[in-house]
């Protein structure tokens, strides 16, 4: 990460101290929004849900050095895990960029609203909770006029698909830059890529290739509920053992290839058929898992020119690890994410063989437009900055719609429309936005700890 360690706070002092010529003479020729008119003006920001990928999305903030900003509030359901948070970024360097004293700190499930009730319109505020609660926080941030960042995936069923997209529409009536976690888009290596695709360099796109293939990762895999914290904080920390707070391990995981394959071919699928299967129900201390996921996926996504997507994701110990995507055309082919999620190089091809005698084209990125974690945050400060329309959310729901799309076809093994997953009734975790400490977990285990879980074939309307 490319952080600086001095960061000013106030207009003044940010024209006064940076070292970066470039930046003083990009704000020199722009007429600035009034909200950094002001003297003394500093955007705000607030961390709602403070875990891993908050507290790097707020540190990947306020190292951006564009304009004054500062991080004010902090809003979890965990006081440890906000705590941690805090400790983490004010021993990083740009913890002079915090301040959040105790009065500021909310736990909760209404910390959300007191976290950006300290916010004026103009400032922003970042959503990194498991996604189930991305609808209610982002409804709040657009009545309260707050840009926003929040993490992917941003949606796990239908009813709250439509109900993003809806919200997306009023955050843009309303002026307001919302960016999506979905950082393959802001990867200056692919960002040339798609362009080249798109511009023929590897003919009519007939295949693309994801794999995510690697040991059992983050909170996939549970054992019994150990009686504490409450079931629902419990299922929140595993989250991504339930569909309805995460998607399940296919969404969570596999969602940054779905999105950038789907970018490249520059359309998303409009069916999906799948295959899999749970092999091994028992940990590797021998005790029984009780969350909802399948070990194996491979979804075939079909696209309306007859084009296919194959997404292939495994959770496995002991197998072949493969971390990558590709792209076949019907002059060439390409590799997108060269290892991970959206690792550089992305190269082309003539013909199939990726072989070096074949290459075309190997992208090159300056050292400091590497990290795309990084990049999205300049790219949404400098929409914020410039006062340009900038709204991921909408692709950001598609992303995750074709996500679940291809775990329910999996789940359910049927084949199934991206239309009628859309228009798909099922909402997982209905009355989120009333919960309390004391709410019940939305999903009920039986009398042996277990949960309902997908049986393809027998199951075939409902996902478990
Ligand atoms: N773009 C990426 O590469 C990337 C990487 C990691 C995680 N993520 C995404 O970020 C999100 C968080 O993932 P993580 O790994 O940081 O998980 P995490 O468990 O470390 O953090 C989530 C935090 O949110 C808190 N939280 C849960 N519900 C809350 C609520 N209603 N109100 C306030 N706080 C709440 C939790 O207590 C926890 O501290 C997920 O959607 C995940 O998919 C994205």
């Amino acid at each position: 990460m490319n952080q600086s360690s001095s960061h000013p706070t106030t207009r003044r002092e940010f024209l006064k101290n940076t070292g970066r010529a470039a930046a003083v003479t990009a704000l020199a020729g722009v007429t600035l929004p009034q909200v950094y008119a002001a003297e003394n003006s500093v955007t705000q920001i607030a961390l709602i849900g403070c875990g891993g990928r908050g507290t790097g999305a707020a540190m990947n903030a306020l190292a951006t050095g564009q304009i004054p900003l500062k991080l004010v509030a902090m809003a979890d359901v965990f006081k440890n895990r906000l705590d941690d948070s805090y400790n983490r970024i004010k021993g990083s360097a740009v913890g002079n960029l915090m301040d959040v004293p105790a009065e500021r700190k909310f736990i909760g499930f209404d910390a959300y609203q007191k976290a950006m009730d300290c916010l004026k319109p103009g400032d922003i505020a970042i959503f990194t909770t498991p996604l189930a609660f991305r609808w209610v926080h982002f409804a709040c941030a657009i009545q309260k006029g707050l840009h926003v960042f929040m993490e992917k995936p941003l949606t796990a069923d239908g009813p709250t698909s439509r109900r993003m997209l809806k919200l997306a529409a009023e955050a843009s009536a309303k002026n307001l830059k919302v960016g999506v976690g979905l950082m393959s888009r802001h990867n200056r290596g692919m960002q040339e890529l798609a362009q080249r695709i798109h511009d023929g360099e590897i003919g009519d796109l007939i295949l693309l290739r994801g794999y995510r293939m690697h040991g059992p990762g983050g909170s996939a895999y549970s054992t019994k509920w150990p009686g504490s914290p409450s079931e629902l904080l419990w299922q929140i920390q595993r989250f991504h053992s339930f569909i309805w707070a995460s998607g399940g391990c296919f969404n969570d995981f596999y969602i940054h290839h779905v999105d950038h394959c789907c970018w490249m071919k520059n359309a998303w699928p409009v069916k999906a058929q799948a295959l899999g299967g749970r092999h091994y129900r028992l940990n590797s201390d021998g005790k029984p898992c009780v969350d909802q996921n399948f070990d194996v996926y491979s979804v075939e996504y079909t696209f309306a020119d007859g084009g296919k997507f194959i997404m292939d994701g495994r959770c496995m110990d002991g197998c072949r690890e493969i971390y990558s995507s590709h792209a076949h055309g019907s002059k060439g082919s390409a590799m997108v994410s060269s290892a991970g999620d959206c690792g550089l190089p992305s190269l082309t091809y003539k013909g199939q063989n990726p072989d070096r005698t074949n290459l075309l084209w190997e992208s090159k990125v300056p050292p400091g437009e590497r990290d795309p974690y990084l990049n999205e945050w300049r790219d949404l400060i400098d929409a914020i900055r410039h006062d340009q329309p900038y709204n991921e959310v909408e692709r950001g729901v598609y992303a995750s719609a074709v996500s679940s799309l291809g775990r329910r076809a999996a789940h359910t093994g049927q084949e199934m429309t991206l239309e009628q997953f859309l228009s798909s009734e099922s909402e997982y975790a209905p009355g989120v936005d009333k919960w309390t400490m004391d709410s019940p977990a939305p999903l009920v285990a039986d009398t042996e700890g277990r949960y309902p879980i997908p049986q393809p074939g027998i199951k075939k309307e409902s996902e478990f």
